[in-house]
């Protein structure tokens, strides 16, 4: 029996090509919801596929919450029927008017964003006031990335009783992502985790007790949505589990996610007896880290010796079982910006490629 990966029709499919399989992005969604406790827990994040298609089938797999990094991720969620956008990404200078212009243009969707500053808390101000709309914002606490947001503590209680006094915005909650905390091993993980989020909680509590709403909290990636998920209030914000990559198992030992994103590539040239060169070079597949960037199905055993704009180059003493043409298929380690790589992905059903889906949020901008 051939092997699920392996399309019927690989000849009519041009390399290098992102196939995506949506009977298992259905199978990874309802994973999700199970280890959450329900759809409603979930805020899946849009940045790993930035399709419509995902969307839709999220929505019909009863999710309405949507986490987006990009402008044009949030208009793409927008338009494609989400109900509930929160764009994860601080408005700085000229998309503090963007995400206003959002929630104009996008009447029936419910927006909110995140402040860790009192300069971009006052630009997305003015822009809301001046628009007559009002912006729900959620305050970014730092919770041991450092990549952005400020430490729960006191600087951080006296940012949100600015945003719950201004004018043209409304405090919509707290938001921590803890992208740090990857231990392989969950036990590991939870006790890093509960050390991470202690003083979320305790600045919750503080600021309720001085009579601030919190209505929200949004927390985690994919290693610790489960985890995070067993604090009733949560909201969690797994991306990339619903489309798995090779990197994941690493990060979190013990989910079972299927690979649904599967890269065809084919032997362009077989250099050396030993060596076969394939036609995934670093503009088809995310290339941040060190090799492997891909797992090869049947080359595991491969060394990756040259990556260059459209090659990839390995080392194999089977390399004459691969003669030009050969296709080959993969799961990239990284699999969100593999997707931002291609303009298309090939929609697989029944083991046939059947259709494209163009890579709608890849733009920096749509209309807005
Ligand atoms: C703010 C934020 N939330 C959620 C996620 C999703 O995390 P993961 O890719 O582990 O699913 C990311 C990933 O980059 C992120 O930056």
């Amino acid at each position: 029996m051939s092997p699920w990966y392996s399309l019927t029709n690989a000849a009519e499919v041009p390399s290098p090509a992102l196939l995506i399989h949506p009977d298992r992005v259905a199978e990874n969604l309802r994973r999700m919801i199970i280890l959450a406790g329900g759809p409603e827990r979930l805020r899946p994040h849009v940045k790993t596929h930035k399709l419509p298609g995902i969307i839709a089938l999220k929505l019909a797999a009863g999710i309405t919450k949507f986490k987006c990094a990009t402008i044009a991720e949030a208009e793409m969620t927008a338009a494609a029927g989400g109900p509930d956008v929160m764009l994860a990404y601080q408005p700085v200078g000229p998309n503090a008017q963007r995400f206003v212009t959002l929630i104009r243009t996008f009447p029936r969707t419910r927006f909110c964003t995140v402040i860790d500053n009192s300069a971009t808390l006052a630009e997305l101000a003015g822009a809301a006031q001046s628009a007559g709309v009002t912006a729900e914002v959620l305050l970014d606490l730092n919770v041991g990335m450092d990549r952005t947001g400020l430490p729960p503590g006191p600087a951080a209680v006296a940012l949100y009783r600015q945003l719950a006094a201004t004018a043209g915005l409304r405090p919509a909650g707290l938001h921590a992502y803890d992208g740090h905390l990857h231990q392989p091993l969950e036990a590991d993980r939870a006790a890093a985790l509960d050390l991470a989020f202690a003083p979320v909680w305790k600045l919750r509590d503080e600021l309720r007790a001085a009579g601030l709403p919190v209505p929200r909290i949004i927390a985690s990636g994919t290693p610790t949505f489960a985890l995070l998920a067993r604090e009733p209030e949560v909201e969690v914000g797994a991306g990339t589990s619903v489309l798995w990559d090779a990197n994941q198992p690493r990060n979190c030992a013990e989910f079972n996610f299927l690979e649904a994103a599967v890269l065809l590539v084919r032997v362009i040239s077989r250099p050396t007896p030993t060596r076969i060169t394939l036609d995934l070079g670093h503009k088809a597949v995310a290339s941040e880290m060190p090799h492997p960037r891909v797992r090869l199905f049947g080359l595991e055993d491969a060394r990756f010796v040259m990556h260059s704009e459209e090659h990839l180059v390995v080392e194999t003493p089977r390399a004459a079982e691969y003669p030009v043409g050969t296709v080959v298929y993969g799961i990239p380690s990284h699999v969100c910006p593999t997707v931002a790589l291609q303009s298309e992905v090939v929609v697989v059903r029944d083991s046939r490629a059947v259709e494209t889906w163009p890579v709608v949020a890849r733009a920096r901008r749509l209309t807005i």
